[in-house]
């Protein structure tokens, strides 16, 4: 036993994140160490990491360039205002993230989680229309199944009842899009389903019930905390031309799909359509130290900054935008994704990665298999009046054997380092084939 490693009785403190406390700390799983693919749990034993962390250790665990570039920052300077303040380190961080972002949108807000991303994002697109002389533009729009962080603001564009019913009315003037999900049309889809681009349709119908109030749209280009919904080809096409049409922002939440994530450095890229404002956080500093930012176009930048009465124009921040050893760990992580063209990488095992996925299907109780990227869901069948509670024993079958999966309902979503190798997925698709048979014997 590691002595590192808390002792059954000192896990009463800590209140987990959507844990099922109760049944954790009755048997709790615990990785103490990471390196590369892996994480090794307290026993010693070796995890293959089938999920970066929580989608974000893009580059793998314990990339020394980012370790040393954080020792280096803590031993120089641990922490710096940015309020009226400034630090060269922020300022490099956001250049470097601008390299990064689709051409035009190169103004970076930092923030310290997807949550405060999300919220950040939507605040903007407020003022924004505020500043243009559009102050109508109050009401955001999100979409069915999207997931968007546990702040208020994007809990309530979110479109996942449970993550909204405990907490009462939430914002108001919010509506929602439909999901794009449509399984008896697009299941076993490689890539973009080939149908589904109509339901942006829906984003006229919203504009014929709430006219000229729009403030902005906001969805992840690929949904993946929701169990992995792939946009259908045109979509999001038709949701930039709905937008444009009556002069309402698009918002790409971008904290899964950036930095690599889909071969790519946004999604953006990949699938074709640039938003006015992007998200992200996770792969931004390789998970080695909480960041999050907004990327925004320099016109919404210069409406309301230009625009503003002297003094502080976006009444908005947090003690921690930009902070020095998160500004240190974003720049050796977005160096390493160059130096290693990370994005490149995961373009080039993506066919491996989707074949391997896609041969689970035929086994018994898989309904559907979505990939894009490298990101894969793979939905089983819930059993009778038990839902979730299939895919959780697969999951616990698959950490008992070495490899650490995720799952969301019954879905269960894998999204490697791009870092990984043929020899990886062999072991990550084989455990998971291992467990869903096991569990249907
Ligand atoms: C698309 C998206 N937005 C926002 C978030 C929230 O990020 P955080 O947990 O860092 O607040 C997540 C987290 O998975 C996400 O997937």
């Amino acid at each position: 036993m590691n002595e590192l490693a808390p002792r059954p009785n000192n896990l009463d403190a800590f209140w987990m994140p959507f844990s099922n406390n109760r049944s954790y700390k009755g048997a709790p799983r615990l990785l103490t160490r990471a390196e590369g693919m892996f994480y090794y749990s307290n026993d010693n034993r070796e995890i293959l990491d089938g999920t970066a962390g929580l989608w974000c250790v893009n580059a793998g665990h314990g990339r020394r360039e980012i370790t040393e570039a954080i020792q280096r920052q803590a031993a120089t300077m641990d922490f710096a205002p940015t309020f009226q303040m400034g630090h060269p380190i922020a300022f490099a961080a956001a250049a470097k993230v601008a390299e990064r972002t689709p051409q035009g949108l190169d103004r970076v807000f930092f923030t310290n989680s997807g949550s405060e991303s999300a919220d950040t994002a939507l605040k903007i697109a407020l003022a924004y229309q505020r500043a243009r002389g559009e102050a109508q533009r109050v009401r955001l729009i999100g979409r069915e199944r999207g997931y968007h962080g546990v702040g208020f603001g994007g809990l309530s564009v979110g479109g996942i009842g449970a993550n909204r019913k405990q907490f009462g009315a939430l914002l108001p003037y919010v509506d929602h899009l439909p999901a794009t999900h449509a399984p008896q049309h697009q299941a076993f889809s490689r890539g973009q389903p080939d149908y589904g681009a109509h339901f942006a349709d829906a984003l006229e119908a919203l504009v014929a019930l709430h006219g000229d109030t729009i403030a902005a749209v906001i969805v992840e280009p690929l949904a993946g905390s929701t169990g992995v919904l792939v946009p259908p080809k045109g979509y999001l096409e038709r949701l930039r031309a709905i937008c444009d049409k009556y002069d309402s922002l698009l918002i790409f939440d971008e904290v899964i799909t950036g930095f690599g994530r889909l071969g790519t450095n946004f999604g953006a890229e990949r699938l074709g359509v640039t938003p006015d404002i992007i998200t992200m956080a996770k792969g931004l500093t390789n998970a080695a130290v909480p960041m999050g930012a907004v990327a925004v176009h320099d016109r919404i930048y210069r409406t309301i900054v230009d625009g503003a009465p002297e003094g502080i124009e976006l009444f908005h921040g947090y003690t921690y935008s930009g902070h020095p050893l998160a500004a240190a760990a974003a720049i050796a992580a977005c160096d390493l994704h160059v130096a290693e063209d990370l994005p490149g990488r995961a373009r080039a095992i993506e066919p491996d990665f989707e074949d391997a996925a896609h041969a689970l299907r035929g086994l018994p109780n898989v309904i559907d298999i979505r990939t894009m990227g490298l990101v894969a869901g793979i939905e089983l069948s819930p059993r009778a009046g038990k839902p979730s509670d299939r895919a959780m024993r697969v999951f616990h079958r698959c950490f008992d054997t070495g490899v650490l999966i995720r799952t969301t309902g019954d879905i269960i979503a894998l999204s490697p380092p791009l870092i990984v190798e043929k020899a990886h997925l062999d072991r990550l698709f084989g455990t998971l084939a291992d467990a869903i048979r096991a569990e249907a014997a």
